[in-house]
């Protein structure tokens, strides 16, 4: 089966934006299957940027996008992107869009309480993106939540609010805030449910219909393996599966329709928000690479925390998410150092450990064993093919391929979407 299934391989923003869309180019169905409007995508094509948080990246190019039922959907937020969208030309209808009814639905109350707790946290906090992601899944989990499908029966939701009210309620009244206002919560959602239920079907029957077809499906995972709340850097993650698994619980295919996982890399780490980062610079060589790398949030706008590659944890990453080959992305952030180094193991209380521990104060204490290799002087900016890489880049590449036992599918040389060097198609291999 020619499917692909796209996740980040570090703590998210390594790239995915661009190799998706690449890819969604030649896609028949783009389906996003976890996270919302927590992730940012950005999309350069020609000389327009377009900036996605919730949508599909596929919507760009008009390609069928799909929201799974494994996403949290803000509906004002949702609206908000497609307005966006539509004022820079992009087409959005219900032939090339479409929400699972069973998709849960962010509220105004999960946004308060993100930010409560957050807050109240102090220097513990997450660092969230305060969109209300975690709170929703919450919600999701404990049988409380609104999803889609209930928009169509807003008039005899009382029950369900009972209990989701009676929940924030109490949890509002330990940090001194008011109940919800239920009468103005219902107005907003009789207001936006037209909006959103235009597109709301059973998406694991359109998906069974276009699989009966022979289409070519591109999963989109957002955030990243290490951002997984089950995989990553407990609690410093997010509150959804992000490993390539999802795909299949996330949108209603089975997990033999994954196909290739391709696993987004970045030539070095970043992260934002809180919690452990073995390799983080907190020199002028991490600065360096935040300010050659862009490296600020696209939703949030935060600095990101820069660090060398660690290889150890992007062999965990690809091992837990059975990644197929790899997208190695911001290569020429490297450009012009004299050295570059590779985290290739931990030291952690006397003891070598070839893995990243489970246990958040072992994660904050392991020290990063570095390998280190000249870098290059000449530009990999734009690259297409490896005649245009300078050798000690090529070496690079092909250490890290080695250290984290995962090929490389491809190589993204800069924003631009055809400058990728292409080693092996994951439509076709
Ligand atoms: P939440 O997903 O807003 O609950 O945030 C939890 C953690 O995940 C925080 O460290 C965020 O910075 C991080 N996070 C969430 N979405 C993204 C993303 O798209 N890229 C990078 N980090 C993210």
């Amino acid at each position: 089966m020619a499917n692909v299934t796209v996740v980040g391989a570090q703590w998210g923003d390594e790239g995915k934006g661009k190799i998706v869309d690449w890819l969604a180019s030649r896609a028949d169905v783009v389906v996003r299957f976890q996270g919302g409007h927590n992730a940012g995508h950005t999309l350069v094509v020609g000389e327009k940027v377009y900036k996605l948080s919730l949508l599909p990246s596929g919507i760009v190019t008009g390609t069928l996008s799909i929201i799974g039922n494994g996403v949290v959907l803000d509906p004002w937020a949702l609206k908000a992107e497609i307005e966006k969208l539509e004022s820079q030309g992009v087409v959005i209808n219900t032939e090339n869009f479409s929400i699972a009814e069973n998709c849960p639905l962010i509220l105004p109350m999960h946004r308060d309480l993100d930010a409560l707790r957050e807050t109240a946290a102090g220097a513990g906090k997450i660092g969230t993106t305060g969109r209300g992601i975690g709170p929703a899944y919450e919600d999701k989990v404990g049988r409380r939540a609104i999803r889609v499908c209930d928009l169509a029966h807003l008039d005899s939701l009382d029950a369900q609010l009972d209990r989701l009210c009676a929940h924030h309620d109490a949890l509002r009244a330990g940090f001194g805030q008011p109940a919800v206002d239920r009468e103005a919560l219902i107005a907003e959602l009789k207001e936006i449910a037209p909006f959103v239920l235009q597109f709301a079907e059973p998406v694991w029957k359109r998906l069974n219909t276009v699989k009966k077809a022979g289409a070519r499906v591109l999963f989109e995972g957002a955030q990243g393996v290490l951002l997984d709340v089950d995989h990553g850097t407990y609690p410093f993650v997010t509150s959804s599966n992000t490993v390539s698994g999802t795909a299949a619980s996330g949108s209603g295919m089975g997990p033999s329709s994954a196909g290739f996982v391709l696993g987004i890399v970045k030539a070095y780490t970043t992260r934002v928000g809180s919690g452990p980062f073995p390799t983080e610079l907190e020199d002028e060589v991490g600065q360096r690479l935040g300010e050659r790398g862009h490296e600020f949030g696209t939703v949030t706008g935060r600095k990101r925390r820069c660090g060398w590659f660690d290889a150890v944890l992007v062999r965990q990453s690809c091992a837990i998410s059975g990644v197929t080959g790899i997208a190695l992305t911001k290569l020429d952030v490297l450009d012009g150092f004299e050295k570059v180094k590779i985290c290739t193991g931990y030291r952690l209380r006397g003891k070598v450990l070839d893995y990243y521990p489970s246990h958040a104060a072992d994660q904050a204490a392991v020290e990063p064993i570095y390998e280190e290799m000249d870098g290059w002087q000449g530009t990999t900016a734009g690259a297409r093919s490896w005649a245009d890489l300078p050798a000690q880049a090529i070496k690079y590449i092909q250490r890290v391929q080695e250290l984290i036992e995962t090929p490389v599918a491809l190589v993204s040389t800069s924003p631009e979407r055809e400058d990728t060097i292409l080693v092996r198609d994951p439509f076709i291999d």
